[in-house]
């Protein structure tokens, strides 16, 4: 399975603070947003990864995650000239996937909780074995504004409607998305929706229709943070600082995710560590693995 981040869009919901900036290259407390997202498909397992972005965008993520070898990681690039909806992605995508299964994931998606990772490997045993893709369904106060999910008296899911006027539940669909090879066909068969995007949430539809849609409800004690508005972005970053203040322990830290999965080796992490032994994020690697 391979893996893209989208990180891309024009930002406008954060004006002036994108205006000189991708959005997705924002910190989250001690770290760039992107780093979460990244950190997800690494938890999955996922190495060969496509950052797209636009145009202007492109050069600072080259910059800033290089070809991804000090992470054991293969990354490639892609641009998206317009922002013409998530599932554009696949087509952007197309060569870089092959013959390969996906996991697309948002560029501003945070997804911090307990059994992040057995989620991860059965989705992707869905879409490889079983060609069964799968997304994720969280709680929300504010339903209008992402996917929605329908369900029947049987608790199934029955429909998904992007940002409706009057949502059918309060559960969203997160960021996060998994697919078999066919996501490729699909995107290239669906219509630009009337905001003039590929939506992924069709892409959803038309599987769930297919009965060939997993959608797994990710529990209350999951927190799940979208980081659209200048104030979900404070948030965001202040749940992250309490959370690893807490823990004594950091979340999307590339390199221990790394050391883990035995991609690169401890005096790697002392190379990364030493060059920001200045900051909070350096000094947390330098303490653990010195
Ligand atoms: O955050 C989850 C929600 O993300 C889902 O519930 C919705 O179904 C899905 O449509 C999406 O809604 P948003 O309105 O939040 O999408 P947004 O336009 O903000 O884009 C999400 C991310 O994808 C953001 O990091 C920018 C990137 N993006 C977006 C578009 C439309 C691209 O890279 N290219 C694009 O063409």
């Amino acid at each position: 399975m391979k893996g893209i981040i989208m990180a891309g869009g024009n930002g406008t919901r954060l004006l002036p603070i994108t205006g000189g900036a991708s959005k997705q290259l924002l910190p989250i407390y001690d770290k760039p947003m992107v780093y979460y997202p990244l950190s997800i498909l690494m938890l999955a397992d996922i190495r060969d990864i496509l950052i797209i972005s636009t145009p202007e965008d492109m050069a600072h993520y080259k910059r800033l995650l290089g070809d991804g070898s000090q992470w054991g990681l293969s990354i490639d690039y892609a641009i998206q000239s317009k922002p013409q909806g998530i599932a554009q992605g696949f087509l952007v995508g197309k060569k870089f996937l092959g013959s390969s299964s996906v996991c697309l994931v948002l560029g501003d998606n945070v997804f911090y909780g307990p059994h992040l990772e057995s989620h991860l490997i059965k989705a992707k045993i869905n879409a490889t074995k079983h060609q069964v893709a799968t997304v994720f369904g969280v709680e929300v106060n504010n339903p209008h504004q992402y996917g929605v999910l329908g369900f029947n008296q049987f608790h199934q899911a029955v429909s998904i409607e992007e940002k409706p006027n009057t949502p059918p539940s309060n559960i969203a669909v997160a960021g996060l998305y998994f697919y078999p090879n066919s996501v490729i066909q699909m995107a290239a068969k669906i219509p630009f929706s009337k905001r003039g995007e590929l939506e992924i949430t069709t892409v959803n539809q038309q599987y769930l229709s297919d009965n060939a849609l997993d959608v797994v409800q990710l529990s209350k004690s999951f927190t799940w943070l979208d980081t659209g508005s200048p104030e979900s972005l404070l948030e965001a970053s202040q749940f992250i600082h309490t959370i690893e203040k807490r823990k004594r322990s950091k979340v999307a830290c590339l390199e221990e995710i790394a050391f883990k999965k035995g991609w690169i080796t401890k005096s790697d992490v002392l190379m990364a560590a030493k060059k920001m032994n200045r900051t909070p994020y350096g000094q947390y690697l330098i303490n653990n693995y010195l």
